[in-house]
Order: structure tokens, then sequence, then C-alpha cells
């Protein structure tokens, strides 16, 4: 058994089917990017029969990010190849002849099949008896083989699943062609000594699982998904599926920070290692959060805004005197450099630069210069600019789509007494000026007033959060929003906005999402076109046509 546990990350699959997170195709391929340099080892990119658009964006990830000519520089300097890159399919040829073709450009391509193995799911889903999921599942591994090397199977609803049938679903499987087995707790109903043991179990019984990784998919369901996962990999288990801050269906997945901190925090208990960046880990979260609209809980392991806060005096007074009274990881370890407060109005463009950098963001000549303004504007509000804001100013800069209407201005005035009114002024499709005023219950409501009459895209807001980015009242606020569009079939929006202005970052969030709403319906926009169309050239030109 080696010491090594495998990183999949299914934040681009089963994150994606969190309630309300919807991920473009520019944005899952910039957070592939991010997992590659977190350096995972596979991306299950999405799962191809489900939409046109999700088949798109796993056959970009898998030229862009899964091809060896575009290793990630960080990750290659650390001798790591490049990532897996899976796609996921029903044990059925059309859905394995979709990921097929999703996934075939990468330099180390996976076909994921999965088929339910629990009674409840073969009687009340599936209509199938046992035999004909044992049939299924030797014709359908064969058939993904016949395409791929790399085939990874899962017995869906394991959990619940009799251990006598598994070790029999496994072994054929295996005799099948598979190379990973993973083991899901579809349903999030296990407990750590339960799925341990079942893991140790199929390793124990099912023949030729020596050959094969074991992995294990929990779901959260419980709140034991973790616990879960670091059972089974005491057990045997030697890949662990994750999502990044733990989203995913319902209660979520396992979450990718909580697995690698635990097994690199506690080392001498688990004397195993595997091959995250973990300085990458707070970077990947908090794009993840800004994308899927998905906002972090304050007080969520190693990634919440307050996992290394510390209130109590007593705690303080011990930080103090030794960080290790209080203190299992340092912050530095996660990417999360808080105590840095690094630079002010007087820094120069060179040491913005190697700042960034040492944050992980490598920009070109263009996009250093652009986010250098924005430093010093920053610079001369806020005194001191901390790596937060660094984070935060960079997100809002360039990870938003492409703009459609773009904010121009706003004014606002609110207050006790009065009407809460604003003036908004877009710059529209066509670069022409388009000015409304609009009165609200409060500012925010009167701003997203104002803009819907300007844009014209009708939705409901279902979400709207505000958090500050560092302490103090000249803090960067950020605001995440989520939104669902009144269309034939609906659609739900993200967007993210930062400024020192709440009411300058609420517009920019509401039209981040709208912007990619409109996106959506026009897609002769050309802005967006021109977008899509040198990223089409750029794979071309990966892919060597
Ligand atoms: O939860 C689950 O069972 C899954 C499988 C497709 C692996 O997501
Ligand atoms: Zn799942």
């Amino acid at each position: 058994m080696d010491n090594y546990v495998r990183i999949f990350d299914t934040t681009l699959r089963d994150g994606e089917q969190s309630p309300g997170a919807s991920l473009d195709a520019v944005e899952k391929l910039e957070i592939a990017r991010q997992l590659a340099r977190l350096g995972v080892d596979v991306i299950e990119a999405g799962f191809p029969i489900t939409s046109p658009g999700d088949m798109d964006a796993v056959r970009r990830i898998a030229i862009e990010v899964g091809n060896a000519r575009d290793a990630c520089p960080e990750q290659s300097r650390r001798g790591k190849r490049v990532p897996i890159i899976a796609g996921l399919a029903r044990a059925n040829v059309k859905d394995i002849d979709a990921a097929w073709e999703a996934v075939r450009h990468a330099a180390h391509p996976r076909i994921h099949t999965f088929l339910a193995t629990s009674d409840i799911h073969l009687e009340h889903k599936l209509k199938m008896t046992r035999d004909q999921v044992v049939q299924r599942v030797r014709e359908m591994v064969a058939y993904a083989k016949h395409y791929c090397d790399d085939i990874e199977f899962s017995p869906e609803d394991a959990g619940r699943s009799d251990p006598e049938f598994l070790y029999r679903v496994l072994d054929v499987a295996i005799q099948s062609g598979a190379t990973t087995l993973n083991i899901p707790d579809t349903v999030g109903y296990t407990t750590p000594e339960e799925f341990g043991a079942l893991v140790a179990g199929i390793i124990k019984h099912t023949p030729g699982a020596a050959r094969v990784v074991i992995s294990v998919h929990c779901h959260n369901d419980l709140g034991l998904a973790t616990a879960n996962t670091l059972s089974a990999i005491r057990a045997g288990a030697r890949q662990a599926e994750v999502t990044v801050n733990g989203i995913g269906e319902r209660a979520g997945n396992t979450s990718l920070e909580e697995v690698v901190m635990a097994l690199q925090t506690r080392h001498a208990l688990f004397g195993l290692t595997t091959g995250i960046d973990t300085t990458q880990i707070a970077r990947t979260s908090r794009l993840v959060s800004n994308y899927t609209g998905i906002p972090v809980q304050p007080n969520k392991a190693i990634v919440g805004a307050n996992a290394f806060a510390h209130e109590a005096g007593i705690h303080q007074d011990g930080m103090l005197k030794h960080h290790l009274t209080y203190e299992i990881m340092r912050p530095e370890t996660v990417g999360v450099a808080q105590s840095h407060l690094v630079l002010g109005k007087h820094s120069g463009r060179h040491a913005f630069q190697v700042r960034l950098g040492e944050l992980g963001y490598q920009l070109n000549e263009a996009d250093l210069n652009q986010a250098f303004q924005r430093f010093k504007e920053l610079a001369d509000k806020k005194k001191v600019v901390a790596d937060a804001d660094l984070a935060a100013l960079i997100a809002d800069e360039f990870y938003q789509p492409p703009e459609i209407f773009a904010l121009e201005d706003i004014q606002v005035t609110c207050g006790r007494h009065g009407m809460p009114t604003a003036t908004v002024r877009l710059r529209g499709p066509e670069g022409q000026s388009i000015v409304h005023a609009a009165v609200g219950t409060g500012p925010v409501d009167a701003t997203y007033k104002a803009i819907d009459a300007i844009v014209q895209a009708e939705n409901t807001l279902l979400e709207f959060s505000i958090h500050a980015v560092t302490e103090g009242i000249d803090a960067l606020g950020e605001v995440s929003v989520r939104l669902q569009s009144h269309e034939a079939e609906p659609r739900t929006l993200g967007g993210h906005g930062a400024d020192t202005d709440i009411i300058v970052a609420s517009a920019k969030a509401y039209l981040a999402a709208l912007n990619k709403l409109v996106a959506g319906k026009r897609d002769a926009s050309a802005l967006y076109m021109k977008q899509v169309f040198a990223e089409e050239r750029n794979m071309d030109h990966v892919a060597g046509k």
C-alpha cells in the first residue's frame, strides 16, 4: 500500500450540482487552471452528456489544462505531471461516448462510469435485478476500456449496498478493466467506523483489489463526510474525492481543504502525503466562492474567515506568548497571510508585482498595469493594503464575465428621512451611456432597480451577501449575489464585486450576474464572441490543429 493519497477534485462536477451553483465554460476553465496550480491529481471536469455546455467545458479543460504542452509551470517545477481529466458517465453507451469525446484530448484522460448497487436504487430507480447490474457493469466498463486505459468505476450508493454484492460487482469491474474503484457514500448515511470497515472489507474480499486504486466519495448529509473519508483512508483507500469548500449536491461533499490539512497536520498519525501545494488553498477557495456565488461560512474549517481568528482574551494572551498554544497550523500554510500588512500608497510597481507573485498571481504586462492602477486607487483610500485586499482586487478585476453592461457611475442618497434614491450610469453594449434613477427601500434596492430598468433582464434575487475583506472601517467590502433568470429554463447565476464603497461593490456584483444572464441570451454579443473566438483559436492551437 503506497503512502500517497491521490486528490480527485469534483468541484466542477458534483460541486456544480450544489443548489444554485452554475458555472459557465470560462469560469470552469479558470477554476480548472487553479486546481492544476493547487496540484490535484484528477480534475473531474463535468458530466458531458448532460448538456452541450458541459461537454464544451470539459473539452476545453481537457485541451487547455490537461494537456502536456499546457502544463502548469508551478507544478512542473515540483516535478508533478498535469492532472488527469475525468468525465462522468452513467453505465450506458451514449454517456460513455460523450465522456470520451470530451476528455480524449487530455494527456491523461479518464472515464468515470457509475451504476447503483443498493437494493433501494435497484428496486425503485433502476428496476434492475442484481444479475442485470453485474452484466451491465461487465459490458460498460469493457466498453469504456476500449476507448481509454484509465477507467474508474463507482457503485453508486455503496454506503447502503450489501457488501457481499459489492465485492461481486467490483470484482467484475476489475476484470473488465477498471483501474480505480470508487466507493461512494452517496447519501451521506454511514458513520466513520462503518465506512472504514466497508472499505477494509472491500480491500480484503474483492479479488484483484490490490491491483487497483481504492477511492472514496462521501457526502455530508450528517456532517461526517471528512471523518468518513479519513476513516476510509486509514483502512487503505488511496484516492479521496473532494470539492473545494465542500460544495456539492445537498449538504455537499467532503471538502478538499479539510482532508488535505488533516493528513498534513496529523502526518505523524496518518503517515500519508498528498501532492497539494497547500499555500494555494485560500486562493482556490475564494475563486470557487466568487464564481459559484456560494459564500464560505465564517466558521468553516481551514478557509472560513474566522478559521485563524482568536477572539477570547485568554486565547489572544496564549497566542501572544506562543502561537502553538491555540494554533494547530499556521495561516500561511494554507495561503492566508493575514498578518501581512504589506503595501501602502508609496509602494512601487515592482513591490506590487513581487507581492502578487508571492501570492501566486502571475499577470501579463497589460493586466499588471491595470491591477497596479486599481491598487493605487485603493491605497489612496486605505492606509495599508493587506494580502486579502490584493486577492479581492484581483478577483474583482479579472475573475469577471465579459462586460456587456459596465458601471460608469453611481450616486445614491439615503438616510432615515426621505426616499433612498440611486442614479446609475451604465455603458451599454454599443458603447452608449444610459442613465436611470430609481427609488427603493434602501440604497442597494434603489441601485438594483435602476440597473434593472437599464438592463431589462428579468430575474429574482436569491441571495445577497456582503463581508469586509479585512478589519477596520476603511476595509474593502466584498459582495456576492445569486439570482435566477425568468426564462423558460431558469438559470441560476452568481456575481461578485469588491470596493471600499459597499454600494459600488453591490452594483458590480449584480451587474456581473446580469452580464452572464444577458450573455447567455445574446450569443451575438460582440464582446462575448470575441472572447469565445479567441479561446477557440487557442484551443485549436494547443490541440495542434
Ligand atoms: O455521490 C455519488 O454517488 C456520485 C457518483 C457519481 C460517484 O457522485
Ligand atoms: Zn456525489
